[in-house]
Order: structure tokens, then sequence, then C-alpha cells
């Protein structure tokens, strides 16, 4: 168990994801015969979307860096009598995107549904200048979903049916203390995800899906490189609950079982215990 918040808040099982994911989601409708690919789902809310989609029936090719966290999630899948693939991948890299997408055509057929979870939050103050840290959250977390978007779209548009989910933020509609360009990382997802059902839902047959969640417990806290920003975030979330994973993923569940005719938007999400 990992426990990023004295007290246990955000915790999370990290060694066997598939026991921990299991049960989070309520199934509403079959996804067998569909094709699911998960980007950044090594970990929290990517792994829990995979298990989810697997459960409901699709077969789901799992991709982020650690391909041995990835093993892991394919195997709890497999175990439970589900189809799956991990593809070890980096979103940022535009030839390795395509290669992802192209292997999973290769082994389960064209995908019917991308899911862009992968991203990176190494939030700072501006006045700070972070400049790696800012350009690697737009290389991550606006040109990889371009990437996947440019590499799943072509067979999507050739069978005019798909859908795209796009994980985006409630910082997607206002910037917060130290969070300004990784908000604005999302401000563009959600652009993008806007844009997209204008030109290729009614046009094409393409459902897009925009997921806003509040805060969530995973690793991505972990991850924050400045320690005022770091410790300010657990300080305000020490006697709270965040939401899990497995929230997150239902929602996506929900969204891409929804019948045919109907496109989820956007699902704005956060805990009771988020007020802004
Ligand atoms: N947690 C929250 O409070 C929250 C709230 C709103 C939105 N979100 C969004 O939810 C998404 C998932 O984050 P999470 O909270 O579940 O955090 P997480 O547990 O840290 O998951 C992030 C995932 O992205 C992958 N990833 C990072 N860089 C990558 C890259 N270059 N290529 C491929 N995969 C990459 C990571 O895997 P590897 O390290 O193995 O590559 C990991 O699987 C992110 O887009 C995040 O912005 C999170």
């Amino acid at each position: 168990m990992t426990a990023l918040l004295p007290g246990g808040v955000f915790q999370y099982n990290a060694f066997d994801p598939y026991s921990h994911a299991k049960g989070g989601c309520t199934v509403s409708a079959s996804l067998a015969g569909s094709v699911a690919i998960v980007t950044g789902a090594s970990s929290g809310i990517g792994r829990a979307t995979a298990v989810a989609l697997a459960e409901a029936g699709a077969a789901v090719v799992v991709a982020a860096r650690r391909g041995g966290r990835l093993e892991a999630v394919v195997a709890g899948i497999r175990r439970e009598g589900g189809r799956a693939l991990a593809v070890a991948t980096d979103v940022a890299d535009r030839e390795a995107v395509f290669a992802l997408v192209e292997r999973a055509a290769a082994e389960f057929g064209p995908a019917d549904i991308l899911v862009n979870n992968a991203g990176i939050m190494p939030t700072s103050p501006v006045r700070e200048i972070h400049l790696d840290d800012w350009l690697r959250m737009v290389d991550v977390n606006v040109k990889g979903v371009l990437h996947c978007i440019a590499a799943a779209l072509p067979a999507m548009l050739e069978r005019r049916r798909g859908h795209i989910v796009n994980v985006g933020s409630l910082a997607g509609r206002r910037p917060f203390p130290g969070g300004t360009v990784y908000a604005a990382t999302k401000f563009a997802v959600r652009c993008i995800s806007a844009g997209m059902q204008l030109e290729l839902s009614a046009a094409h047959g393409i459902r897009i899906t925009d997921i806003q969640p509040g805060v969530v417990a995973t690793e991505l806290v972990e991850h924050i490189p400045d320690p005022e920003t770091r410790e300010g975030f657990i300080e305000r979330w020490q006697d709270k609950k965040p939401m899990d994973p497995e929230d997150v993923a239902a929602a996506i569940l929900y969204a891409v079982t929804a019948p045919a005719h109907v496109n989820i938007n956007e699902i704005l999400m956060r805990p009771r215990d988020q007020p802004t």
C-alpha cells in the first residue's frame, strides 16, 4: 500500500490493482466485442478504467511507460477471463503512439474506444519558471493526446464509429495556484474535446467525452517536484476524502456504455469535500 498523506487519505493498492479496482464499477451495458486503448494505464485512473472496461467485456490495450506495471494490470484482467495487452509507450513519442495503435489493431482489431488518460502534473509557482516542467506537461498532456487522436482517428472515420474519451480536469475550467501551466494543458484538452465533438460527432458518428475530475487519490501528487506546492496540496487534503480512481473509471464506463445515439460530452466531478 502507498499512503501519500499521513492518515492514509491518499491510499491505493499498488500491488494488486485488479482486486482493488474490481467492484468499484457497476456495469450497465456490455462492451463485448469492443476494443479499447487506455493510455496512462499503469496506475491511478487509467488502471482502474482499463479494469472497468475489461470487466464490461472490452479487449483492452494498456499503454504507459512502465511496462512492468502494465503487465501486472494485464495479468489481473486475464486472471478474471478478460482480454488485454500491454504496450509500453511514451505518448510524447509520436512514432511510438502510432506503433501502439497498429499493435492494438493487429492483436484485437481497430480501436472502438480511445481513453486519453496519460498525464503529468509537476506543478510549481509560475514565478519559479520551471520551463522544462512546463514544456513536458505540454508534451504529455497536450501533444500526447494529439498523437493518440491522430493515430486512432482514421480507422474510426473509416468505420463511422468510435468513442474518444479525454481525461481533462476540473483544472481545465479554472487554474489553481501553482497549477497554471497544468491547467492550461487541461483547458487545451477541453477545447480539443469540444472542437472534436463539433466536427466529428454528427458528421462522422464519433462520440467525444471530456472527463473533468477534481481531486483523485492517485500517484499524481507524488510527482510534484516543488515541495511548497506538494506539501500545500497534502495539507489541504489532510482531513478530507478525495475521489478514488474507480469513481472516475465508473464515469468513463457510464459514458462509453451510453446508447449509441447518446453523446456524453462532459463529466465534471469533484469530491464532496472539494469546495472549488
Ligand atoms: N489525480 C487527480 O486528482 C486528477 C484530477 C484531474 C485529472 N487528473 C488526470 O487524470 C489522468 C491520470 O492521472 P492519475 O491521477 O491517475 O495519476 P497517475 O496515477 O500518476 O497516472 C498517470 C499515468 O500517466 C502515465 N504517463 C505519464 N507520463 C506518460 C507518458 N509520457 N507516456 C505514457 N504514459 C504516461 C503514467 O504511467 P508511466 O509513468 O508508467 O508512464 C500513469 O499511468 C491525468 O491526465 C491527470 O491529469 C487527475
